[in-house]
């Protein structure tokens, strides 16, 4: 079989690692990829968000399957594009990866069917968002709505910083379009956990949870970026907390968007917040998360194809799903400075250890050299029996990942030991 795989971060090398133990594939694609995919796949130099060139492209190499695994090609109808040339994929078609493409979207659907989330109020007028500010609890999250790279969320302490906040976005434009509405929502706490799911939009099967760590510094420091690191399972998901999650949130999330005619299927993330009142729905994801995915794929004992080819086919609940009774932590390695500015072209080596255990986020091959090229460089991942183990082996392999102005956190998984205690 030959497959397609849209998108080129530590994702989708993770990806294409778990679909390739397959026998049954002879060939991947990634469009773009990157350097460090090019040692699993064959990386081709289209862009993810290049819809035509990438269904040209499919239907001309006779792809059997895709994957798509970005938001951004996913909310632009990527998988309604393949589908239309007879491709199966797998992934959400446009018309329910709304469901991450837009917040007020989202904001609406749970409190339409009564899924639990942060309580909210919609903007479209600036004049309107200030004056509903000067009385709203403080602090306050504002969100932009639509897709903003993972940015377009700011938590505001203080009363001025939301307004602050609120013309950045409707006057200032910092997030473009996206910030045309606006959601104002309650300021939740407690624990985050994410649960990637996948789904035939009959039934939903959980992956096992994990943990993301978001901030770049030690001990939760430092500006947001798209995650330092991850550990799974999460500590705070306990037995409990999953089955009221199944209950309040997955089924009836399911549902609705079936409701809507909008038949969700690929792999559903779940951002939830084990608040006081119980599991909340921070956000919805249309798509794996990373570096989530690189924790939670290695766990992965069934075969990726099948359980993903079950989701397009709705084959989902004859499909088993089965995690390892394992632990895994990953620790991303990126650029100092990141998510700021930071230098980049610096050559990245690794030990064979490292290699085999290390998933490439950013950075290209230049005659036959791998050079870095973005903020997050690489994730390296360990399992082991116990969560302390897979730390310290993911510690102690990372070590062998080498460029200048490497840095890492060096908390990753703390938090978890923490809540084991
Ligand atoms: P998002 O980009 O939607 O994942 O939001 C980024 C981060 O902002 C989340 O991981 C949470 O830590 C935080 N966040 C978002 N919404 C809320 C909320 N209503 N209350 C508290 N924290 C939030
Ligand atoms: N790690 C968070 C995300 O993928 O959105």
């Amino acid at each position: 079989m030959k497959l397609l795989v849209v998108g080129g971060g530590g994702r989708e090398h993770a990806i294409i690692r778990s679909l390739k133990k397959n026998p049954q594939v002879t060939e991947i694609f990634a469009l773009p990829g990157n350097g460090g995919i090019a040692a699993d796949a064959t990386c081709v130099p289209i862009g993810a968000t290049d819809i035509e060139k990438i269904v040209a492209f499919a239907v001309e190499n006779k792809i059997d399957y895709a994957v798509v695994a970005p938001d951004d090609p996913l909310v632009l109808g990527c998988v309604d594009a393949l589908e239309a040339k007879g491709i199966p994929c797998f992934g959400p078609r446009a018309n329910a990866a709304i469901i991450e493409g837009s917040k007020v979207f989202s904001k609406n659907l749970m409190k339409k069917y009564g899924i639990p989330t942060a309580r909210y109020e919609i903007f479209d007028d600036m004049a309107a968002a200030l004056r509903y500010l000067e009385t709203a609890p403080i602090p306050t999250v504002i969100k932009a709505d639509g897709l903003a790279l993972g940015k377009g969320v700011i938590i505001a302490s203080t009363r001025e910083e939301a307004k602050a906040a609120v013309r950045d976005m409707m006057e200032g434009h910092i997030f473009g379009k996206s910030g045309d509405h606006i959601v104002i929502e309650e300021f939740l706490t407690g624990p985050e956990v994410s649960v990637l799911s996948f789904t035939d939009g009959k039934v939903v099967k959980p992956m096992v949870s994990s943990m993301d760590h978001k901030r770049a510094g030690d001990n939760d420091t430092g500006l947001n970026t798209g995650g330092m690191g991850t550990v799974a399972p999460n500590p705070y998901y306990t037995p409990e907390v999953a089955r009221r999650c199944m209950e309040e949130i997955f089924l009836p999330t399911i549902a609705a968007m079936n409701a809507e005619g909008r038949t969700f299927k690929g792999c559903l993330y779940f951002g939830l917040m084990i608040t006081p009142d119980g599991p909340k729905v921070i956000e919805y994801n249309c798509r794996f998360g990373d570096p989530e995915t690189q924790v939670v794929l290695p766990l992965l004992e069934s075969d990726l194809l099948t359980v993903m080819q079950a989701t397009s086919n709705g084959t989902l609940a004859e499909t088993e799903v089965k995690f390892a009774d394992k632990h895994a932590c990953c620790v991303i390695t990126a650029s100092a400075g990141y998510p700021k500015s930071y230098k980049k072209g610096f050559q990245l080596t690794m030990t064979e250890e490292a290699a085999a255990h290390t998933y490439v986020a950013g950075a290209k091959l230049e005659n036959g050299r791998l050079l870095t090229s973005g903020g997050r460089v690489t994730g390296t991942t360990a399992m082991a029996d116990s969560l302390p183990d897979a730390i310290r082996e993911a510690y102690r392999i990372a070590d062998g990942v080498r460029f200048e102005n490497a840095y890492r956190r060096s908390d990753i998984g703390q938090r978890a030991l923490q809540a084991l205690k």
